[in-house]
């Protein structure tokens, strides 16, 4: 427990944790304070439906206030004498390449984006996809889109054209906001060549993309070296650095949106989760505050890409509204070796370090003398987030890499959520590997059974939420009956977070995984469905069915049963093996590179037709000695040739 800590006590969470639930309007009313507001927020404070059986699902938070994210992030702290402040220290790929963006600088940056976006015409409302490598201009695009109003929608540049062409013929945007190149470990990734083929790929299909201005980062990439269109492209350089470092903020309704992050969901194409203005400035700052307990002599660091929530609310935008110095990094932990991060600790002078179990545990196979040969005295604090993390990594985290004197915040919240919701305080909370412990202020969980009665005390289930937070999602897209459908109808009256978890004697929240169709890879969430759209995409392929396996390093891996067009042998040639992988990989992206291919003659079914995962999950965990009960299988026989070609 930490004395000068914002939060220093159980007692104290305790009450402001009652005060939190019983008047929402005072506590976070109390919180709104500290913000600028053009206009003040009314009555009633927070108007909101999570309520199915009373009508349609609504979230509003401070109606009638009208403020700016950008203006609470940047002006206002240059304004209160903060300009000289280091918002950003830039640590690229390559060792000995850095550089360091004060509060100031952030200023003029945001304001020459922003005023080459309203050059182009962007107006409030407009789309602006952002498809960058973590350079301080990427959180300074999403800063001026806040600016002026335009709903930044950014695209981790790790997903392929299809993924991209896929989220850009979703939100329509006016710009295409991207770099020449990104440098994460050894090789160059050229940026432009796959928003070419995503330009392409949604000009076939009637979408004319007006603009695409690209950072030249030719410390990726040398200029000469990438395609350009003229008519189309334009570098940034020419367009953005001329102009004025003045743009007056555009105050913004506290419910008009601020972004759209697309994410996958059990079904389907990915999902545009869209937020709003107000409530999630109130959610990522208070629960950056509290939850890394932030000091003004802080340097801390997220390892998140902006390109996921937990770089838009724990890079861009909670670190921000606190004035906080932070390190964005454009590599990788493991690159040149497994001491980078700990390298950056002690060149930055790191006091909070958050990032995730996966990195964690590709850390621990390297061997602990990449982490002490670095002082680390500077480390005060350690977070993680993403998945659950596994009490090995947990204790490695805390024994190796904080040398035992760091506690940890494993932080559970979503895409949806905005915030954290489930975590601990550092100052206060007493910490037990492995759970997320809490509910953060204003949140309030609940455990229900498979018929979706709420269970008291002890007890596991489906976690959901019972009330509306601030920074709750407000819609998805363009698409409200999706909306409603995936997280207010299976359980009425509640947000369902498609997680399952047990609560213990103490009240703690122990997270156990999804318990929907959505595999949780190194923290980022796949959907069976999309894999599974994606090998249909080969012609070889007849039928794929797609299930997760524990997997040492990524938590979960991807597992996929492949079933063949008529007239191939099992096992086929290797080569088509290699072809399906690649095939996915081009589709959505490396991270949903499958790590088994399963040749399937037969996929297990019932009568009707329904594909039996259950049986499919136990065959790829190697568990068939306890497949269950197989009776309603169409056709028995498929499982004994499914274990036949195991490894073939
Ligand atoms: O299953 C939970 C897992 O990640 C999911 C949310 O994924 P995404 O929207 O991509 O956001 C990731 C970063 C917030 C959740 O439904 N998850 C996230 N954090 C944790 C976690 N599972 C267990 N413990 C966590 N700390």
């Amino acid at each position: 427990m930490s004395k000068g800590a914002h939060i220093s006590s159980r007692e104290q969470y305790d009450k402001l944790y009652r005060q939190s639930l019983d008047d929402p309007e005072a506590f976070w009313g109390d919180i709104a304070e500290s913000f600028h507001w053009h206009k003040r927020w009314e009555k009633p404070f927070c108007r909101c439906n999570f309520d199915m059986n009373k009508g349609p699902i609504s979230i509003e938070w401070l109606v009638g206030a009208q403020t700016n994210l950008c203006y609470n992030a940047v002006d206002r702290h240059v304004e209160a004498g903060h300009g000289d402040r280091v918002a950003f220290y830039w640590e690229g790929n390559d060792l000995n390449q850095d550089s360091k963006v004060t509060y100031r600088q952030v200023q003029d940056m945001v304001c020459k984006i922003a005023n080459y976006l309203k050059s182009i015409g962007v107006k409030k409302g407009d789309d602006v996809t952002i498809y960058m490598p973590m350079i301080p201009e990427l959180p300074a695009a999403m800063l001026a889109c806040a600016r002026i109003g335009a709903v930044h929608s950014v695209v981790f540049a790790g997903f392929s054209a299809d993924s991209l062409a896929g989220r850009i013929m979703d939100s329509r945007p006016h710009v295409i906001l991207t770099a020449s190149a990104v440098k994460r470990g050894a090789k160059p990734i050229s940026l432009k060549t796959i928003v070419d083929d995503a330009v392409t790929k949604c000009e076939e299909e009637g979408h004319k993309i007006p603009f695409v201005v690209v950072f030249d980062h030719s410390l990726a990439q040398k200029r000469s070296e990438v395609p350009f269109t003229s008519g189309q492209d334009v570098w940034w350089q020419d367009v953005i650095d001329p102009q004025p470092i003045e743009c007056d903020v555009e105050w913004m309704d506290a419910e008009a949106p601020l972004f759209k992050l697309y994410t996958s969901g059990s079904t389907g194409k990915p999902k545009g989760v869209q937020h709003s203005q107000a409530g999630y400035m109130l959610g990522s700052a208070t629960t950056f505050k509290y939850v890394f307990d932030h000091r003004p002599d802080d340097v801390y660091w997220c390892t998140a890409d902006c390109g996921w929530i937990t770089g838009h609310s724990y890079v861009t935008y909670g670190p921000m509204l606190n004035g906080a110095t932070q390190v964005i990094f454009e590599g990788i932990p493991t690159y040149p070796d497994a001491g980078r991060a700990w390298d950056l600790v002690d060149k930055y002078k790191i006091t909070v370090l958050y990032t995730a179990p996966t990195a964690i545990r590709s850390l621990i196979q390297k061997g602990d003398s990449f982490v002490t040969k670095y002082s680390r005295k500077s480390l005060r604090l350690l977070g993680s987030v993403g998945e659950p993390i596994n009490p090995e990594a947990w204790k490695w985290y805390y024994e190796v890499g904080g040398d035992k004197r760091c506690p940890i915040v494993d932080t559970w919240w979503q895409t949806e959520t905005g915030m954290h919701m489930i975590t601990p305080l550092p100052g206060a909370t007493t910490l037990k590997p492995g759970s997320a412990t809490l509910p953060f202020f204003g949140v309030e969980p609940a455990v229900l059974n498979d018929q979706g009665q709420e269970l008291e005390g002890e007890a596991e289930g489906y976690l959901v939420i019972k009330r509306p937070w601030p920074s709750c999602m407000r819609t998805l897209a363009g698409d409200h009956e999706r909306f409603e459908k995936t997280y207010f109808e299976i359980y009425k009256g509640y947000y369902f977070t498609g997680d399952g978890c047990r609560r213990d004697k103490d009240g703690y929240y122990w997270l156990t995984g999804r318990v929907d169709d959505v595999i949780n890879v190194s923290g980022h969430r796949i959907g069976t469905a999309e894999v599974e759209g994606a090998l249909d995409n080969h012609p070889a392929c007849a039928e794929a069915a797609v299930v997760p396996f524990a997997h040492d390093i990524k938590g979960q891996g991807i597992y996929a049963f492949v079933t063949l067009m008529d007239g191939y042998d099992y096992p086929p040639d290797e080569s088509l093996r290699k072809e399906l992988v690649a095939m996915v990989r081009k589709v959505i992206g490396p991270i949903a590179t499958p790590d088994v291919i399963h040749w399937a003659p037969g996929l297990p079914k019932t009568r009707s037709g329904k594909i039996m995962r259950r049986i499919l999950r136990k065959i790829a965990s190697k568990e068939e000695d306890s497949l269950g009960d197989t009776s309603t299988l169409a056709d028995p026989s498929v499982v004994e040739q499914l274990l036949n070609l195991r490894g073939k």
